[in-house]
């Protein structure tokens, strides 16, 4: 059964900060920035200290600023922190980032050359050679392009990034396949929640008794390239993207949080394919943070599943607080080699709590 959001932290193995550092907020009033506050509110590590937004909100107490949506109160201490303007000097070194897409690019890139850690949610750098695209169960090898990217800048900032909110539930559903077998191509299909389409993204009277076939702003083509890089290869400094090819469909749905996907495999390897291995793999997969035991990492980062009818959004989306995926229906394809449904909690593990858990991740080695 699901896990509620309420008291989200463990003590970890990772050694904790002897002072909670302080952290900014840009773009904190959308949906992304809001889950940031939310998650942020009680956090063992990190503190809210900044708030940066539009000149529609800046100046207002957050508290007004916000039109606050989630259905946990606002935190009081955030209410009270006065919204700031995108470019204002921060006093937080940290920067967690949920800003329109349209802005990010070049706030970001500003930020980090002023010397702070801009912990990202934004497509606008992930792709770049030398920023981690990071899922830290799968890939916490990748900030080992960090110190290049600091030689570029010339000082101590930069940037990481967490994936689009699909590719995170794609990719952490298939790296244990990946890894058994070898992935030869995959096609994919998400039935995505409006929320990740921000407040003002989807009109209620449009998606209301419907289904709409088509998500802007490059949806597939991040779904089909993301992944690529989180498992692929870090050489001599330099990305090297994992072999297999993706197709994928995406449609937004009226659900309002937590993305389901189905997923169709062929292997590298297709003589070997066992699908009870795979179940295995993928329910006893741990990775870094769980190993750091890191503040926000779940206990488990997959879930399998066994019920026929499992997971949906409704019932499994708070899994370990939104930041476990959830994974079910694995059986053989009649086409390719395996297909199964995976789903993942698009504004917790697929923006907010994973840009959080990444952060946690720099702290534990000593990148903050
Ligand atoms: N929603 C998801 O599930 C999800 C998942 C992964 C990644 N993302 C990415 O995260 C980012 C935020 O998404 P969202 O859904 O939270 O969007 P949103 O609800 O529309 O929020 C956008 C935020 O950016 C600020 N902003 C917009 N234009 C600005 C400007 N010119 N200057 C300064 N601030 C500006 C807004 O401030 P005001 O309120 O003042 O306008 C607001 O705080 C996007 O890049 C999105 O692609 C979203």
């Amino acid at each position: 059964m699901t896990d509620t959001l309420a008291a989200p932290y463990t003590a970890g193995e990772a050694k904790a900060p002897v002072k909670r550092i302080p952290v900014a907020v840009l773009g904190a009033t959308g949906s992304v920035g809001q889950r940031f506050v939310q998650l942020l509110d009680g956090h063992p590590w990190f503190k809210l200290h900044e708030v940066v937004a539009s000149e529609r909100s800046a100046g207002k107490p957050y508290g007004e600023a916000a039109g606050w949506r989630l259905d946990t109160l606002m935190p009081s201490d955030a209410a009270a922190l006065p919204v700031m303007s995108l470019g204002a000097e921060l006093q937080s070194r940290l920067v967690f980032s949920g800003l329109d897409s349209s802005v990010a690019g070049e706030a970001e890139d500003d930020y980090a050359n002023r010397g702070c850690v801009v912990v990202s949610n934004s497509r606008n750098h992930r792709m770049d050679a030398d920023v981690p695209l990071l899922i830290p169960e799968l890939n916490a090898n990748h900030i080992g392009v960090v110190e290049r990217q600091q030689k570029r800048r010339g000082g101590r900032g930069y940037i990481v990034t967490n994936p689009n909110c699909s590719v995170v539930g794609l990719a952490m559903a298939i790296a244990p396949i990946e890894w058994l077998y070898g992935i030869e191509m995959l096609h994919v299909t998400t039935m995505q929640a409006i929320s990740g389409a921000g407040y003002n993204g989807v009109a209620s009277y449009a998606i209301l008794d419907n289904v709409i076939p088509f998500i802007g702003g490059g949806e597939e083509e991040k779904i089909e390239t993301e992944p690529r890089k989180i498992l692929g290869r870090l050489e001599n400094g330099r990305f090297v993207d994992a072999p297999f090819r993706i197709s994928a469909q995406v449609n937004r749905v009226p659900t309002i949080d937590g993305h389901l996907m189905t997923i169709a495999i062929a292997m590298r390897n297709r003589n070997f394919v066992n699908v009870d291995q795979i179940r295995e793999a993928i329910d006893n997969f741990r990775g870094e943070p769980q190993h750091l035991r890191l503040p926000s990492a779940p206990r488990k980062p997959l879930h399998y599943i066994h019920e026929d009818d499992r997971p949906q959004p409704r019932l499994d989306r708070d899994r370990e607080r939104g930041m476990s995926v959830s994974v079910g229906r694995l059986r053989p394809d009649p086409l390719l080699d395996v297909r199964m449904v995976a789903l993942v909690h698009n504004t917790i593990r697929g923006a907010a709590g994973a840009a959080i858990l990444n952060a946690e991740l720099l702290e534990a080695k000593g990148l903050l």
